[in-house]
């Protein structure tokens, strides 16, 4: 490796660097086993992973995008999944080091990873963080077996609590996510769990409402009538404990899924939220990329072997590969940063649009309460908005 090269590596290990903020995603796309309720780009292989080659496709496809947009400075990275935590720390590392080698690296660049909270994947975080990692974020679903069974979790609550006590002593930055509006799930049951779970919380927690995807068994039980998740009023009930309980704590939503501590934000998916730009690398993975002029929209082959192939041959596993129009962009835009407690600047959407929000659309859903003008101008969705967050951004849009 040439010096400078060398030297870059050692800045991701050091958080030294160039400012600037453009974000890369890695998905690495198995898991143990399939969780009923999910529709993530995960896959089971019982006859194991060749690591080595995932790493040299990495490489490849990473060499690629920096060859498309070169010169970025690197301020997020984030390792998504599938499960990360099923990579070794040195397959991370060389991933980390390729990405180096590509870009400059932001001085406090976040490097996160997530990780699912089973004993034997937890003794890999000292080896993670040695790879450069300085945040994990794991899925822990439930503080309860009977929930965890159900939701075809392979650890028990004692076990992913385990795994947070070593995230913590190896980790300044870590987070977990929850699953909540489970079958039969009452807000006073979830209060108390949401309590366990904020005694055990560093600075960040995702909660997630469970949604049914399509397509999965959750969804055919679900059709079946075998499984029953709490209607309109109590998800909503559901919705509004978690943001008071959170918010006493000291952790109100800045995301309608996500609560931190102020200034602890995963500021990998404020990229996201924020419009900004980022590459996406690994089978499945999504990127916007800023090249002449255009905000490109790319996604890569989904299908782990293919997407192998496809990068072997042709260097990268990329299959679109679209320039955004001002109004694609302005839409996604909205869409994206609506979902941010600090809302949206109107005068960006307009800049993207060509063309302002609507004020009388502005003014019937203030008057709903589910939108409001901050101080400084900015248009961001009310608490009582959030759970109708989608007919909110639809009638914007419009
Ligand atoms: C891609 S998963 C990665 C985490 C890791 N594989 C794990 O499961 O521990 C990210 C998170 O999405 C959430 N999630 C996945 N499917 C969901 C669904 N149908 N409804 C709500 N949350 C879901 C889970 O909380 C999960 O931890
Ligand atoms: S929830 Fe996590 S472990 Fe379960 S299938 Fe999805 S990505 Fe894999």
């Amino acid at each position: 490796m040439a010096e400078a090269d060398q030297s870059n590596v050692q800045s991701l290990r050091a958080g030294r660097g160039e400012a600037g903020a453009f974000g890369v995603y890695l998905h690495w796309p198995f898991c143990l086993s399939k969780c009923p309720y999910c529709d993530f780009n995960s896959h089971v292989r019982h006859a194991g992973v060749d690591e080595a080659r995932f790493v040299r496709a990495f490489a490849a496809e990473i060499a690629a995008t920096a060859a498309r947009v070169p010169g970025r400075t690197v301020s997020t990275i984030f390792f998504g999944g599938g499960t990360p935590s099923l990579m070794q720390p040195a397959t991370v590392g060389a991933i980390l080091d390729c990405v180096a080698r590509h870009w400059l690296i932001t001085p406090d660049v976040e490097v996160t990873l997530e990780a699912n909270p089973t004993s034997v994947e937890a003794t890999r975080f000292r080896g993670y963080r040695a790879a450069g990692v300085n945040r994990v974020s794991l899925g822990v679903q439930a503080l309860d077996d009977r929930a965890l069974k159900e939701l075809g979790r392979l650890h028990t609550a004692a076990e992913a609590l385990a795994a947070v006590a070593v995230a913590r002593a190896n980790f300044e930055r870590y987070s977990f996510d929850l699953i909540y509006a489970r079958p039969g799930q009452t807000p006073q049951a979830w209060a108390q769990e949401l309590q366990r779970a904020l005694a055990e919380a560093g600075e960040h927690l995702s909660l997630y409402q469970l949604t049914i995807e399509q397509e999965t068994p959750f969804a055919e039980l679900h059709a079946a009538g075998k499984l029953v998740i709490p209607d309109d009023d109590v998800a909503r009930a559901l919705y509004d404990t978690t943001q008071s309980v959170c918010a006493a704590a000291g952790l109100p939503a800045y995301e309608i899924s996500n609560h931190a501590r102020p200034g602890a934000e995963c500021r990998h998916n404020l990229v996201y939220w924020r419009a900004h730009e980022y590459a996406g690398i690994g089978p499945g993975a999504h990127g916007r990329l800023d090249i002449a002029g255009e905000r490109r929209a790319t996604a890569t082959e989904k299908r782990p072997e293919a997407w192998l192939a496809r990068v072997e041959a042709h260097g990268h596993g990329v299959v679109t590969d679209e320039a955004l129009t001002g109004e694609e962009r302005a839409d996604e835009f909205l869409l994206m940063g609506l979902r941010l407690a600090e809302g949206v600047d109107p005068e960006r959407y307009a800049a993207l649009a060509g063309r302002r929000l609507d004020p009388r659309r502005i003014a019937i859903l203030r008057e709903e309460g589910a939108v409001e003008i901050t101080p400084n101008g900015r248009l961001r969705v009310t608490l009582a908005g959030f759970p109708v967050l989608d007919a909110v951004v639809a009638d914007l849009a419009a």
